[in-house]
């Protein structure tokens, strides 16, 4: 089915210049970016966004560094968009993704992978209406 997923093109990727180069692997994939935005986040927003993982080692880490640099959010639709983005992107671990996705080509470690997806349909949602208004999303 037609689908819609949420993307962050992360500050490793940013700060690299990489943004086009990822559009265009995620375009290249069969997904159409049908918002989309550049923005810094601020430390509360990076916290709330990442929420769920409150309670994790990583989570201060992981939200300092989404505060780093600018990011690129997005909407993409596609056929099963959410798994189709999460196959063009590999693994969490670009150690553990497969030749020629987002992560196995560009990122830089686990914490520093250039690129986040929705991992289900429920988040998607929460996702994409965290950073956009119904009115942004151009499908
Ligand atoms: P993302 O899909 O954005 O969702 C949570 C992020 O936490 C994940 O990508 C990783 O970049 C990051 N992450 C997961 N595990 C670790 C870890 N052990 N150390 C640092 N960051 C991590």
């Amino acid at each position: 089915a037609l689908e819609r997923t949420f993307s962050i093109v992360k500050p490793d990727a940013t700060k690299r210049n990489l943004t086009g180069k990822i559009c265009a692997m995620l375009e290249d994939g069969g997904l159409r970016i049908i918002a989309q935005k550049r923005i810094q986040l601020t430390l509360a927003q990076a916290q709330e966004f990442y929420s769920v993982h409150a309670e994790r080692p990583f989570y201060d880490e992981l939200c300092e560094f989404m505060v780093s640099e600018p990011i690129v959010v997005q909407v993409l639709e596609g056929e099963n968009a959410i798994l189709r983005n999460r196959e063009i992107m590999g693994a969490t671990n670009p150690a553990d993704a497969e030749e020629g996705t987002i992560r196995k080509t560009h990122a830089l470690s686990l914490g520093e992978n250039s690129i986040h997806g929705s991992d289900a349909p429920e988040t998607a949602a929460e996702e994409i209406a965290y950073f956009f208004a119904g009115l942004e999303l151009v499908g």
